[in-house]
């Protein structure tokens, strides 16, 4: 059990507990006394008669009927994730852009407005640009003079949605701010935690409504699968999943398990990528007058240069 430090985090303060979150959020074990969390590969799941079926399906009783609907190793990991981001739930998809792509759609429909930061990851900005036009959904790209932003709200806008730090160019959103504008304008704030996880940033502390991951990146960060998770109030959730039930962007229980147990390890691979990710900067900081060309800066928040 550790405390992260102010100085890393600025003011934030409250992962005490973050790894005991990722290691001990498990599904129950079952009656063989297993060690490590069990899998579970099914598609579909047994009633104990006819009755209990219907019951399920009226959603009168809760329960794992089809694992496009609910799986419990998807459970685990969606738990796990909304534990982690300090929010009430979670829903896992098979990529981060089924994430990114049912986070809009849920919510938003013909005639409604986005606002959306422009360093945005590629097939978000194919999506934007390309299909939500394409339905009738408008769109304005945020300038980074946030002064400007204002300016850019009209009556229908509905949604702002953000990436920060961005991938690849790690520009960097003032999250509080965006919280405040969100809320004084009403509009549902979306963002894509992809790049720094729960463990370095809880955007839900800002007051974002939505956080979505491609959890192929840091989350798996072995290389081995595919996955993604939108996370938010249980409410906004709620309409997610509706939405996913439906539509089928399902992850597998596979990569599920896969990728809780991936969480287990995220604070210490977090830690390594930090310190490596600051030494490189540095030493590119102290030699990039002979090295690298002129236009190069370095981008990292702790380097001298950068504040
Ligand atoms: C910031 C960000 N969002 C979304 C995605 C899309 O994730 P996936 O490849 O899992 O669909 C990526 C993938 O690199 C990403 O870096």
């Amino acid at each position: 059990m550790r405390e992260v430090t102010d100085e890393r985090l600025g003011t934030q303060k409250s992962y005490v507990n973050f790894e005991t979150i990722a290691i001990r959020t498990q599904t129950d074990r079952t009656q063989h006394r297993e060690h490590s969390t069990p899998i579970f590969p099914t598609s579909s799941f047994v009633f104990d008669d006819a009755e209990q079926m219907r019951a399920l399906f009226a959603d009168e009783q809760e329960g794992n009927i089809y694992s496009r609907f609910t799986n419990p190793s998807v459970r685990e990991f969606e738990e796990k994730m909304a534990l982690l981001e300090g929010v009430e739930d979670a829903v896992a998809t098979a990529t981060g852009m089924a994430a990114v792509f049912a986070s809009f759609l849920a919510f938003l429909k013909s005639g409604d407005h986005l606002l959306a930061s422009k360093a945005v990851f590629g097939s978000s900005y194919t999506i934007i640009t390309q299909y939500l036009p394409k339905w009738g959904i408008s769109f304005d790209w945020l300038p980074t003079d946030t002064a400007q932003w204002q300016a850019l709200v009209k009556p229908n806008t509905k949604m702002l949605f953000l990436e920060t730090p961005s991938n690849p160019g790690l520009d960097v959103i003032d999250l509080a701010f965006t919280g405040q504008f969100c809320k004084h304008n009403s509009l549902i704030f979306n963002i894509d935690n992809c790049f720094a996880t729960p463990y370095l940033q809880q955007p839900a502390r800002f007051g974002a409504d939505l956080i979505s991951h491609s959890a192929t990146k840091w989350i798996d960060g072995q290389g081995r699968v595919l996955g993604g998770v939108v996370a938010g109030n249980k409410a906004l959730i709620a309409e997610v999943k509706k939405l996913c039930r439906s539509t089928g962007p399902s992850l597998s229980p596979f990569n599920a398990w896969v990728l809780s147990k991936s969480l287990e390890t995220l604070a210490v691979r977090m830690d390594r990528h930090c310190e490596n990710a600051l030494l490189l900067a540095q030493f590119l900081e102290q030699n990039g007058g002979s090295s690298t060309p002129s236009s190069t800066r370095t981008r990292c928040q702790p380097l001298r240069s950068n504040k």
